[in-house]
């Protein structure tokens, strides 16, 4: 719900919202969720992180033709294989797969796209500019912050890597100089449903206390 500011409620209830109306996302919130990303933490804070804003209907529709293939190619296929996640019921499983398919279809009708980059032409001289854990760790906290940004004003959003399977194709679309690498694509709009609870599994199977596979006593 718009004006929810209670940060564990919107944590908890920041779904993947992927069905989102076609109306237009005023700036003044699009400036909101960018203040939020670029307050996030990043290494050294060399702050490399750039976020380019797509609304151009061509380039969202050039870049979604990656996005589908690989949907076409190996997700779409995958998820018809694998079993419901920790937490998630078939049924939720399944409705998870019809909206995923759905945004694959629906890609560039979200008024707006963040894609969140890196810029750092030294690395890719060094050739290590692939998305390494430590390049990942200093853009990711801020599209974390942009999802969750997001929410609190009531925009849907989803955090998005799958273009990468096509990066190279997928960027040059995007119109991304050498040297900037994108790690995110959120699409971002009204949700078409309502906020609620994500499905994740219990606390005690993921936390350990002291010795790897002991219990956390604090549960
Ligand atoms: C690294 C990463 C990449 C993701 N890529 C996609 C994507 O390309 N398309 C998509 O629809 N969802 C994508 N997601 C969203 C996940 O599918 C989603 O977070 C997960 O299913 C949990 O859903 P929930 O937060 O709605 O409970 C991605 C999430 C992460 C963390």
């Amino acid at each position: 719900m718009p004006g929810d500011t209670d940060l564990f409620e919107i944590m908890q209830t920041m779904r993947a919202m992927r069905r989102l109306k076609p109306d237009p996302v005023p700036d003044g919130l699009i400036q909101k969720i960018l203040r939020a990303g670029a307050c996030a933490p990043n290494g050294g804070n060399t702050q490399r992180w750039r976020f380019l804003v797509i609304k151009d209907p061509k380039i969202k529709q050039a870049v979604q033709v990656y996005y589908k293939r690989a949907f076409d190619e190996v997700v779409g296929p995958r998820y018809l294989k694998s079993a419901p996640p920790p937490g998630v019921s078939r049924e939720q499983y399944n409705r998870q797969h019809a909206a995923v398919e759905y945004l694959t279809n629906h890609f560039h009708e979200a008024p707006v796209w963040i894609v969140a980059c890196i810029e750092n032409p030294q690395a890719d001289v060094q050739g290590t500019a692939a998305s390494t854990r430590a390049s990942g760790a200093s853009i990711y906290p801020a599209v974390q912050n942009m999802l969750l940004a997001a929410r609190a004003l009531g925009l849907g959003a989803t955090l998005t890597t799958r273009h990468l399977l096509y990066e190279k194709e997928a960027e040059a679309a995007l119109g991304l100089p050498s040297g900037v690498h994108s790690y995110a694509i959120l699409p971002i709009g009204y949700p078409m449903g309502k906020f609620g609870p994500v499905g994740r599994g219990p606390l005690a199977e993921i936390v350990y206390q002291d010795r790897w596979g002991n219990p956390y006593k604090g549960l």
